[in-house]
Parts: structure tokens; sequence; C-alpha cells
């Protein structure tokens, strides 16, 4: 079996299928922003205000590059929003598993994070706007950064998990 890779924007259920996911199918959950909290010490937050925007995003990279380093048993690894912005992760990511899009609308997206305070690119003013504008940068990068897209508006956790395996049983015949 090969890693389940689930990537799309911040909010689109990626930390919440996985881990339902993973339990289901008795694997290890990864999630990248954990990964690197843990290894710098701190918060996200607190690396976008110390470090900066593109230290972070160096950091994401050298962590899908630990993970391919350490071939560990197969596991469900939930990636940052912004992860497949570069195409180098993007190649990355497929070489590490299946790369699996939860696509979601900005509305759906708002509307789980209006009061969030962890995501530093969502506290300026007009998270509305910000989250189009990014959207609207990002998605060809998740579209073809993913091997499966999954329209994740209004399904439940198992439709969302049952469109995931029946793919992976399919790609694995
Ligand atoms: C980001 C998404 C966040 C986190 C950071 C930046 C982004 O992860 O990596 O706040 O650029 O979209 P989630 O997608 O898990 O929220």
């Amino acid at each position: 079996m090969n890693n389940i890779i689930l990537t799309g924007f911040m909010g689109c259920g990626k930390t919440s299928v996985g881990k339902r996911l993973a339990s289901l199918l008795d694997i290890a959950f990864l999630d990248t922003d954990e990964l690197i909290e843990k290894e710098e010490g701190k918060s996200i937050s607190d690396i976008f205000a110390s470090d900066g925007e593109k230290a972070f995003r160096n950091m994401e990279t050298e962590c899908i590059r630990r993970l391919l380093r350490q071939k560990k048993e197969p596991a469900v690894i939930s990636v940052g929003g912004g992860l497949a912005v570069r195409e180098e992760n993007r190649r990355l990511l497929r070489e590490l598993g299946t790369v699996v899009y939860l696509k979601v609308s900005p509305d759906t997206v708002y509307r789980r994070l209006k009061n969030d305070e962890k995501r530093p690119l969502l506290q300026g003013e007009n998270p509305r706007g910000r989250i189009e504008d990014l959207m609207n940068a990002r998605k060809e990068c998740y579209e073809q950064g993913a091997e499966v897209v999954i329209l994740a508006d209004d399904k439940t956790f198992e439709e969302i998990m049952n469109e995931i395996l029946s793919y992976c049983r399919r790609s694995e015949k």
C-alpha cells in the first residue's frame, strides 16, 4: 500500500478526513504542519512571525524530503494548504504517494475558518476576499499536483473516505 497524501486549501478537511481514514486503515496519520512545529519547537504562527513565509516554505520542502528519505510504513499524510504551490513540492509529493486533492469552495472555507486564529495568512482584513484570491491563484497547482480530485463540499467524512478508498483500490489493480 502507498502513502495517501491529502492536499487542498486550508479548511478543506485534510486533517479531519485524514485522521479518520488513518484510523480506519489502522495506519499512522502525519501532518506536515505538526512535523514542522515539532522540528522547529514553535507554532506555525510563530514561524511566520519570526522567520517569515519564505523560510516556512523551505521548511515544508525539507519536511517532504525527510519523509521521502525515511521510507516508513504507509501513512495518511496531510500537507499544508500552500505546500503544493511549489512545483518541486508537487513532484516530491507524487514520489511520496497517491496525492488526493480535497476541493472545496471559498464559501465552505470561510464558513469553517472565519473565527480561526491559527492561520497567519487569513488574519488580515477581508479574510473572505483573501480566501478567494489565494484559492484562485492556487487551484491549478492543486489540480496539477493531484492524481485524483474529490469534490468535498457538503459531503460527509464517510463519503469522502469511500471515494478516496475506491480510487486507491482501482489504481492498485
Ligand atoms: C497554509 C496552510 C496551513 C499552514 C500555514 C499556511 C497555506 O495549513 O501550512 O498556515 O499557505 O495555505 P492547513 O492547510 O493545514 O491549514
